[in-house]
């Protein structure tokens, strides 16, 4: 199909995700043909890096060829079965791969398709757990302002982010939210550390306030993805998890975006020696190659659903792709190459070249605040640095530091009024200068005045 006429049938066809479809006439969708590695390809075989890792789930880069294997000899071997009544050995061998490298207590899992079911799943665990220890009166959530956790209406209840919220209201279940760790914008004008992450106190308020009536607390741990990529200290999840402990309610740790050694340890609550109840995870799960997540729990999460058949303790939940066969082997053939690449290694070590690059932009014009962690890399712009007054998001400068990126070789997506790398962890040293050298160029050129 002739490139014109594909991208007219797109417009005619196809509504994406997170986009205003009346603009897309005057800014096209950049038709991608192929992806290798650390690149995009578009359909002149113009090159880009994935600077964003496709929405934060590529690992090992794209097309790697021992997931590509794994997956076509799944798919000759037996591509899908239901999961109820049935097991599969993928399935077997990764369940037991996950429980072993998770953080300690978390024995069981739970497979669905996506970050947004891994977190419903999380959820409905939890006030069912609580159901079936006889405390009903446990239905509540506390959350994080600014925290997102996906789309489907529960995740949408314990989420904060307001834009993405604001038409469904009428559905959503009420939730405790506390205000984020946010240090640009400390909520109580402190600085960190002398803080002492003392902003956690809110969240001790939320409990005693909510008292009986919760259930759980749900975070990201130390990155507020898309509520801005927002960078929170160790010290506050140390904290919020003996919260959670001391007043008997369960943790539910979102490692959707962090998980996989994206911040530099495989799972970033590692950095804050904390053990969820729940570990929801997905897209780095199978290094964004093929649709699957995970729910992990507790032993004693677990039992509390065992009973009579009849006795309404069965977990009444699951999904048509419940442990694709063809998810499980790529997610197998991921974890081996994290043993064999020592991927999670390299991360750490690259991470203070990343924060290195990213902090020279800080001088520029309109940014406010420059954070990060493993490979994720975020400025904040503002319109003075001074009053720290937000950007908005539709301010011309952000579309054209979109257009700048391909000029340059960069595919980025900037969140509102924040400018990111979220990249993968094969990156090498050698394509990470390329790429700062590459976005260091886009913000000068777009931020010069
Ligand atoms: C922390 C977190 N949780 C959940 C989700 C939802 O995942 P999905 O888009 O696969 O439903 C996301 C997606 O960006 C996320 O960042």
């Amino acid at each position: 199909m002739d490139r014109k006429e594909w991208l007219r049938k797109d417009l005619r066809h196809n509504w994406h995700p997170y986009t205003q479809m009346s603009a897309l006439a005057a800014d096209p969708p950049l038709q991608i043909d192929r992806a290798e590695g650390l690149f995009l390809f578009d359909a002149d075989g113009n090159r880009y890096y994935d600077a964003i890792s496709s929405w934060w789930c590529v690992v090992h880069g794209h097309g790697h060829p021992r997931i590509r294997e794994a997956v076509a000899r799944q798919m000759e071997r037996l591509d899908h079965v239901l999961f109820a009544g049935v097991t599969h050995e993928p399935a077997v061998r990764l369940a037991a791969r996950l429980a072993a490298i998770a953080p300690e207590g978390l024995s069981r899992v739970f497979f669905s398709d996506n970050g947004s079911t891994a977190v419903e799943v999380a959820l409905k665990m939890s006030l069912q757990c609580w159901r079936n220890l006889g405390r009903e009166e446990r239905t509540g959530f506390v959350c994080l302002d600014r925290g997102y956790h996906g789309d489907t209406t529960g995740c949408m209840s314990v989420s904060g982010v307001e834009a993405f919220l604001r038409a469904f209201r009428p559905i959503l279940f009420p939730a405790r939210r506390v205000p984020a760790p946010y240090c640009y914008r400390c909520p109580e004008g402190k600085t960190y550390p002398e803080c002492a992450a003392s902003c956690v106190d809110a969240l001790d308020a939320a409990l005693r306030e909510g008292g009986e009536t919760i259930a759980a607390v749900i975070l990201e741990p130390l990155l507020l993805g898309a509520g801005g990529m927002i960078v929170y200290p160790p010290e506050y999840l140390a904290r919020a998890a003996a919260l959670a402990r001391r007043h008997g309610v369960h943790l539910i740790l979102d490692e959707v975006a962090t998980g996989f050694g994206r911040t530099g340890t495989m799972f970033a609550c590692e950095q804050a020696g904390v053990s969820p109840d729940f570990l929801c995870l997905s897209k780095g799960l199978t290094s964004g190659t093929v649709p699957l997540a995970a729910t992990l729990t507790t032993a004693e999460v677990y039992n509390t659903f065992l009973g009579d058949p009849d006795g309404g303790k069965t977990f009444y939940h699951g999904h048509t792709f419940t442990a694709n066969p063809v998810g499980c082997a790529a997610a197998l053939a991921s974890l081996d190459l994290f043993e064999e690449e020592e991927v999670v290694d390299r991360v750490a070590r690259l991470a203070p070249r990343l924060a290195e690059g990213a902090r020279a932009l800080a001088e520029l014009p309109m940014v406010g605040d420059v954070r990060g962690i493993g490979m994720v890399a975020a400025l904040e712009l503002v319109r003075d640095k001074g009053t720290k007054e937000p950007l908005p998001g539709t301010a011309p400068v952000l579309r054209e530091i979109r257009t700048e990126g391909l000029r340059r070789g960069l595919f980025l997506r900037p969140l509102g009024n924040v400018v990111y790398l979220f990249l993968p962890q094969a990156v090498t040293r050698e394509a990470l200068d390329d790429i700062l050298d590459r976005f260091g160029g886009v913000l000068r050129s777009a931020l010069k005045s």
